[in-house]
């Protein structure tokens, strides 16, 4: 099994990747985050963006499969499923749901706003999706799985939920109608409505016990590649805690968020852009708040695919992707949007912090959160072309190539994959 995920904050690129490697696999598998993800492909001149459906969705002859430990919010899962089902795709003959993985309640995405609201200006910034009370749900050891569709008793375990759910709305004095702070208009009863609808939807697909269907492909020496969402940055354990998501990011969540043992995991492939964005609250040390970052966000388009939010924007930074490597073991670099970078002057990358005691270090700081660190740079300079109908690496501008092999020997792990427009064709492979 291959793991492809994200080495920064997320929104790296993993949609459009997946989408172009696709048909050199047999199973793609999402092993962990939920609707909070929103990856894009785009290809025949057409956008899709997808937040739970596996980005090996489009490709014809392959399996998708959302895995165990995925928190699956069944009513936007329907609307994604309508609008593929539209134009004219079979997601009973491509489309796989593990039975263990956990439901996204409606009072789930009451209680994360209620939360968030609670933190007042120290919010995480989620995307409101209800993540972070199913996963809490989940080793409270009280959720429920998607399996539990299936069993006669689930109206009576989805009442008791939603009892304890009630008691902290109140809790918290959050109404069950009003509007969110992204401006969603909400009233409990009518999205309980959608969410049992869903759920008569969600039986008609096949749920499976996943871990057996991914082994079994594994042992007929078929090709599976686990597709990451979010960033390691925003790993649970090892991201700017509690400016984080609510699963593990990293290498280790696609053994446990699709039952694959570590042995069974081959390619590694870590996806960077060749600058830096984050959403949402929290620490980013090579932060651009002037017109530099304006420029990155407005060439690159960086708005999140799922709310919509302006994405915060800054140069390459190396200690955080030395660090994302050494927790998942990366074998290849793919780098996405350089071509972002095609009329600026001068690029720098970060290769150090200088810590408030004057101290420089390569290494994520456990005080990451709490205090100001310095980006040190080095500069490059722009190759300042447009990036067009490459044939291979040799056609890159050698100023370009000069950045490349610069990150390369940095983090000691070959660039084999190079991506220059969102467009699934603009993409070159070693
Ligand atoms: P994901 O969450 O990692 O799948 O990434 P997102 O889809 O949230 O964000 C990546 C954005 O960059 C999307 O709008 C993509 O269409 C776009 N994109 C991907 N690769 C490239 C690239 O090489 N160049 C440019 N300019 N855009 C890209
Ligand atoms: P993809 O898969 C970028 C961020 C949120 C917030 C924090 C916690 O598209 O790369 P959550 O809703 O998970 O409780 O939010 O994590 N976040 C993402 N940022 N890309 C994502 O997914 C993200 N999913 C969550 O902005 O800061
Ligand atoms: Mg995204």
């Amino acid at each position: 099994m291959d793991i492809l995920l994200g080495l920064q904050w997320g929104d790296e690129g993993k949609g459009k990747v997946v989408d172009f490697l696709a048909p050199k696999y047999d199973l793609i598998a999402r092993f962990q985050g939920g609707p909070n993800a929103g990856h894009t492909l785009h290809f025949e001149n057409t956008k899709h963006v997808l937040h739970q459906i596996p980005s090996g969705i489009f490709r014809e002859k392959l399996l998708n499969l959302i895995g165990n430990g995925v928190v699956l919010d069944p009513v936007i899962f329907n609307k994604e499923i309508l609008a593929l089902v539209n134009m004219g795709l079979d997601l009973q003959k491509r489309l796989v749901v593990s039975k263990k993985a956990q439901l996204i309640l409606p009072t789930h995405r009451l209680l994360d706003a209620a939360s968030e609201k609670a933190k007042g200006d120290k919010k995480i910034g989620s995307t409101l999706k209800g993540i972070s009370p199913a996963y809490q749900d989940k080793i409270g050891r009280t959720g429920l799985r998607v399996g539990d569709i299936l069993q006669t008793d689930f109206a009576d375990k989805y009442a008791k939920i939603k009892e304890k759910h009630l008691a902290w709305l109140s809790f918290y004095q959050f109404p069950l109608q009003g509007t969110l702070s992204n401006g969603m208009n909400y009233d409990l009863e009518a999205m309980e409505t959608d969410f049992f609808a869903a759920i008569e939807s969600l039986k008609k697909l096949t749920l499976a016990d996943s871990e057996y269907l991914v082994n079994s492909y594994l042992q007929q020496g078929k090709k599976v590649l686990a597709e990451g969402a979010q960033g390691s940055l925003l790993d649970i354990d090892f991201g700017s805690y509690p400016f984080v998501t609510s699963s593990n990011t990293t290498v280790a969540g696609a053994c446990t968020g699709l039952g694959v043992a570590p042995k069974k995991v081959g390619e590694v492939f870590g996806i960077l852009k060749a600058y830096s964005t984050r959403v949402g609250g929290g620490p980013f040390p090579t932060e651009l708040a002037d017109e530099t970052g304006e420029k990155l966000r407005k060439i690159g388009n960086e708005f999140g695919a799922t709310t919509g939010r302006a994405r915060r924007c800054g140069w390459l930074d190396l200690p955080a992707l030395k660090y994302a490597i050494m927790l998942n073991g990366v074998t290849q670099l793919f780098m996405m949007k350089a071509d972002v970078l095609n009329s600026f002057e001068e690029i720098k990358i970060c290769t150090h912090y200088k810590l408030p005691d004057g101290t420089l270090t390569e290494q994520m700081p456990f005080e990451i959160t709490d205090v100001v660190i310095e980006p040190v740079y080095k500069t490059f300079k722009g190759w300042n072309c447009d990036l067009q109908n490459l044939k291979s690496f040799a056609d890159l501008p050698p100023a370009l190539a000069a950045y490349i092999a610069f990150v390369e020997e940095s983090l000691d792990v070959p660039v084999t994959l190079f991506s220059y427009s969102p467009n699934r064709a603009d993409t070159l492979m070693k």
